[in-house]
């Protein structure tokens, strides 16, 4: 349909069928219409007639119910507008991929492009047109359990890797049935959640909102994303989801943006509890004057809208909402073809493809972050290795939002290590709270047997994701006693890390001599981890989110601003400067951190000019050497520093990066250029902006350390 077409179907709509387009209910409520009248459907306040009027889906769906579900809906709805199904899809729909905060540790912008096509690939071939991703909250506080979905602290990496999500989502052309609508949330700074407690108070400058929390949604809708969704957080005392001035003046306005904006679930009525809304006529009148387009999971519009909309500027807003909501559905083809091909036997030749498998072992074994080696890696094949832990037999590895993974597709640890036909004594899948005497003297019987012991330890799968926020970030008690236990065996001990968050490390880094953040590494993890274990893939991946020494330090973040009384700058001063009389001030592992079986040495620095007019660009190069044994892939990060700026500016922040593979005693040189737009800033009244005066760069391996220079910019 052309888009021109769009005002006359519009035209043609009741003010019923318009409040339709602007409600999204679950999917169930269709698989059959004779129950779904029952049950939950009685608290959402619409009328079987109305049923057929509701604009988009969410939830469970298959190609074979997509198709009988857009039949039915077609043959009861009177102009013929189809239903839109979205998702949940986050790392991969059938094949599952590491969580978003892992993917992240692999700072490889193609390869999580990749994940995110095959997610379209196999989402859409089973009816999804949809999906609410990527995340791109910046998140500073390992308590909140939805860490796992974003890219991590750094406003960098989460406008690169959500930008390479929305392309690999829409691939250029919605009309392409292979593709999914992304949905870029949520809008906004829900990351940053008081007390990392889920759903609760956000309250930021907007100096910090526009230098640090904005730019990776501001990229991921100018990269194309068609739709964008509220959060559920209260922002500076109003909630996102009915902030005028977030979704009015600062989207549509000041960015432009012309696409869909969606609630989450339920926000639209939760502005009753939050207090702004006394009743669900309230929150409707509300949601729509700020800008929601599509209510999710409930019907304050269906029960307010038919009397508001009697006020003419509301109906304006409503015929805007839905005009933009049919457009939306024009671009993904769905008037053309409301089942955009899909069919049983393209599904089934598209899910969980060997190909897909490969890109999910790939990025699994790329988002792993290697904290110590204390040469026990890689393992020698001769060796005869115990597996022992929670997850050493557990497929409970895909994280969560992972709706539609199989956990019986899931290659486990010890299935890995048997796809390596390597020496295996053992396999003891210990709880994760508890382990008996008997239990645990059984288990150092076995493990006296063996040449090096792999403990595979972490977290429960649901201390994780949404409403999964915890106030204690190190493993189970139980799990540092087994620890301990096989420390005093004298072989070499290694542990792999299954988590969803930064974890407190003190403890496991002192007694293991080899620690592997595998994260939550999705359906291919056992062989991912396998490679890295046997040397088949060289670790590479970098932090991209502090780990704290103890909860007591968050949040911590490397590009924290340097305060008045930098501990520094104070060495002779005992007490009266900026840090803590038990712990240090930086973190157990810094941002950008990650070892490998290779070594690298940086030097040789080249700079083009110390001097950097506005209209011109300079470049600096360094060398990076492999004095280790193994080709591995270099990160090589240049961080940036605002000497003298309006507002105090951060000690670091990541400008640039590059990756290398390096060969052993090979050198690369490896260049930047910068000019002044990597310079920019929002000053504190709204002026994005550049300073003359001096800048110190860093270029290194991780956030804490590298070489340095200055560069004044002058006019
Ligand atoms: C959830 C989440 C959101 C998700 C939505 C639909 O509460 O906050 O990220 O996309 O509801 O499931």
């Amino acid at each position: 349909m052309k888009n021109e077409e769009i005002k006359t179907l519009l035209s043609k709509m009741t003010l019923e069928e318009k409040i339709g387009q602007l409600t999204q209910i679950r999917t169930s409520y269709y698989y059959n219409s004779n129950t779904s009248a029952t049950g939950t459907i009685s608290k959402l306040k619409f009328t079987k007639e109305q049923k057929w009027m509701i604009g988009t889906v969410l939830g469970k769906l298959d190609a074979k119910m997509m198709f009988e579900i857009q039949k039915e809906y077609l043959d009861n709805n009177r102009l013929g507008i189809p239903l839109l199904f979205m998702h949940d899809i986050i790392h991969g729909f059938k094949t599952i991929f590491p969580i978003p905060l892992a993917l992240s540790c692999s700072w490889d912008e193609e390869l999580i492009e990749k994940t995110a096509r095959v997610a379209a690939r196999e989402g859409s071939s089973s009816g999804y047109q949809a999906t609410f991703s990527p995340m791109v909250d910046i998140v500073r506080d390992p308590r909140w359990g939805r860490v796992i979905e974003s890219f991590g602290e750094d406003t960098l990496l989460n406008s690169i890797f959500g930008v390479a999500m929305v392309r690999g989502y829409q691939n250029g052309d919605l009309k392409d049935p292979d593709t999914l609508i992304s949905c870029v949330k949520h809008f906004a700074a829900y990351g940053a959640a008081e007390g990392g407690r889920d759903y609760n108070t956000v309250d930021i400058s907007e100096c910090r909102l526009r230098n640090e929390y904005f730019p990776p949604y501001y990229e991921a809708i100018k990269a194309g994303a068609k739709s964008i969704m509220s959060s559920f957080n209260v922002l500076n005392g109003i909630p996102a989801t009915a902030n005028t001035w977030l979704l009015r003046k600062i989207l549509r306005e000041e960015w432009g943006y012309e696409g869909v904006v969606i609630s989450d679930w339920g926000a639209v009525k939760e502005l009753i509890p939050h207090g702004t809304a006394e009743n669900s006529i309230d929150a409707a009148k509300l949601s729509l004057k700020a800008g929601i387009d599509i209510e999710m999971a409930t019907t304050a519009y269906f029960e307010a809208l038919p009397e508001l909309c009697k006020d003419k500027s509301m109906e304006k807003l409503l015929d805007d909402a839905v005009e933009r909501i049919l457009l939306l559905k024009n671009e993904c083809g769905l008037f053309e073809d409301p089942y955009r091909g899909i069919s049983y036997e393209k599904e089934k030749q598209t899910l969980l493809c060997s190909d897909f498998r490969k890109v999910a072992r790939e990025a699994a074994s790329k988002s792993a972050v290697l904290l110590k080696n204390s040469d026990v890696l890689p393992l020698e094949r001769s060796k005869n290795v115990i597996l022992i832990g929670p997850y050493a037999s557990n497929s409970s590895i895909l994280g969560p939002w992972s709706l539609d993974g199989d956990l019986n597709d899931v290659i486990t640890i010890e299935q890995g290590l048997i796809n390596k036909n390597i020496r295996l004594e053992g396999v003891e899948t210990t709880c994760f709270n508890e382990i008996s005497k008997e239990k645990s003297e059984e288990i150092i019987e076995k493990a006296k047997r063996a040449d090096v012991i792999v403990l595979a330890l972490g977290e429960e799968e649901e201390k994780s994701g949404e409403a999964g926020c915890v106030s204690n970030i190190t493993l189970p008690e139980a799990q540092i006693k087994l620890l301990r236990c096989m420390k005093k065996l004298n072989k070499p001990l290694i542990v792999l890390l299954i988590n969803g968050r930064p974890l407190d490390l003190t403890n496991v880094i002192e007694e293991a001599d080899a620690v592997l953040e595998c994260w939550f590494p999705g359906t291919e993890g056992g062989n991912a981890i396998a490679d890295i274990l046997y040397g088949d893939y060289n670790p590479s991946g970098k932090l991209t989110m502090s780990f704290p020494r103890g909860v007591g330090q968050i949040p911590v973040y490397y590009n924290n601003l340097a305060t008045g009384r930098p501990k520094e700058l104070l060495k002779n001063e005992k007490r009266y400067k900026s840090q803590y009389l038990d712990v240090p001030n930086e973190p157990l592992f810094p941002f950008g951190y990650g070892l490998g079986y290779s070594k690298f040495k940086y030097d040789n620095l080249n700079i083009s000019k110390k001097e950097l007019s506005k209209k011109e660009r300079i470049s600096c190069s360094i060398n990076v050497t492999n004095i280790g044994k193994y080709t591995g892939i270099e990160t090589v990060q240049l961080y940036m520093r605002d000497k003298v700026a309006d507002i105090s500016r951060p000690v670091k922040q990541l400008i640039k990066y590059k990756q290398i593979i390096i060969n052993p005693n090979e050198t690369k040189t490896v260049e930047f250029t910068i000019d002044e737009k990597d310079l920019r800033y929002w000053n504190g009244e709204n002026q994005y902006k550049s300073d003359e005066g001096l800048f110190e760069f860093t270029l290194g391996k991780d956030s804490s350390e590298g070489i340095s220079f200055e560069v004044r910019l002058i006019s």
